[in-house]
């Protein structure tokens, strides 16, 4: 079994955007209250006396939108000075990046992934569900902002849309020629949002790669990280090409992650519903830490089972959680 030390820490369900694969507009979403949300002190807590005993060192915030969080400077400079911290990294649409890069580089983040499906503002401002002043601009300040703050490495991801952004398959791959970035390329995964796209809502990575090949060549990268990314490059390039390919193929018996989610749902697995548990409540509670170690413990021996089992049913299933509220 992959030993499984990444914990994927949701801060906040909610969002600046509307992306259509995520929370789309005019989905009925019953935000977390803020009093149901894990405090600070919590999530320190969870970190101190239960994750971290258990093994878990790597340590990625996301969301929704987790620059949302009011104090996340402050979480990540408690985060990152654990001495038991070995990563730390957020997952962030970037659009208060720019005011922000340096004082998170500072408390301590030094890995950034972004999403960023367009280069087009008008496409990117049509996936992300923006009616007004387009914010692909800023969006694109707040990456300009992590590439000169040092943040490395830089993630891009592109969520690829058939005949929305697939046309821009090239152009994003060509950020990678001479800026050191990684630009991943995601197959949409119908959670939450199952009808959105019809029956063809993705497009196979190994369609994308054939279709860069011919253009720039292709080349199997020794680089691998430790997600579920198969890295390439085009030869001579400063950057990478990554492709997540939860639909065409099966990452599970490489997994090395479970999720918490903003309001304290421990779920061994993406696309687990029905095995999670509620550290909040537990906290809140009372429960020892002994006991509440017990219980990762045996999330963490029941997982493997778990992921392969509801990988088959992971496409067609219905969940009753969208992306941007289990963590995306
Ligand atoms: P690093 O490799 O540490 O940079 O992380 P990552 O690529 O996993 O992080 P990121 O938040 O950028 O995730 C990118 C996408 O990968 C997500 O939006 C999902 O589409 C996919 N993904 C991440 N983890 C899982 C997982 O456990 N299961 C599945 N099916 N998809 C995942
Ligand atoms: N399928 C695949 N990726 C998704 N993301 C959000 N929703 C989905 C989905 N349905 C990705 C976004 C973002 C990350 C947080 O999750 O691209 O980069
Ligand atoms: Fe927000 Fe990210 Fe979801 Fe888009 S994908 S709606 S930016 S949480």
């Amino acid at each position: 079994m992959n030993q499984v030390d990444y914990l994927r820490i949701s801060l906040i369900d909610r969002c600046n955007f509307r992306c259509q694969y995520c929370m789309p507009e005019g989905a009925e979403l019953d935000y977390i209250l803020r009093q149901e949300l894990l405090t600070n002190e919590e999530l320190l807590t969870l970190l101190k006396e239960v994750f971290i005993p258990v093994g878990f060192s790597k340590f990625r915030l996301t969301g929704g939108e987790p620059l949302l969080r009011p104090g996340v400077v402050d979480l990540v400079s408690a985060i990152a000075s654990l001495p038991q911290t070995e990563d730390l990294a957020m997952t962030t649409n970037a659009f208060f990046l720019a005011g922000m890069a340096q004082n998170l580089y500072d408390a301590g983040l030094r890995r950034i992934n972004i999403s960023l499906d367009s280069l087009n503002p008008e496409t990117f401002d049509q996936i992300i569900g923006n009616r007004g002043r387009s914010r692909w601009e800023q969006t694109w300040e707040g990456i300009q902002a992590a590439h000169r703050v040092g943040f490395d490495p830089l993630k891009l991801n592109v969520v690829v849309i058939p005949g929305v952004n697939d046309p821009e398959v090239l152009d994003l791959a060509a950020l990678t020629i001479d800026r050191h970035w990684h630009v991943r390329f995601i197959e949409f995964m119908p959670i939450g949002n199952d009808k959105l796209f019809g029956e063809r809502a993705w497009v196979p990575s190994e369609e994308l790669r054939q279709r860069i090949r011919e253009v720039f060549g292709l080349t199997e990268s020794t680089i691998r990280g430790n997600g579920p990314a198969d890295v390439f490059q085009i030869p001579g390039a400063l950057g990478t090409l990554g492709f997540i390919s939860q639909m065409s193929e099966c990452f599970c018996d490489r997994c090395n992650r479970m999720r918490l989610s903003a309001d304290g749902w421990l779920r061994p697995c993406l696309l687990n519903e029905s095995n999670q548990i509620n550290l909040k409540t537990a906290l809140r509670t009372g429960v020892d830490p002994v006991d509440l170690r017990a219980q990762v413990r045996h999330l963490l021996m029941i997982k493997p089972e778990i992921n392969f089992k509801q990988r088959d049913s992971g496409t067609t299933g219905t969940y009753t959680r969208t992306m941007s509220q289990i963590g995306g």
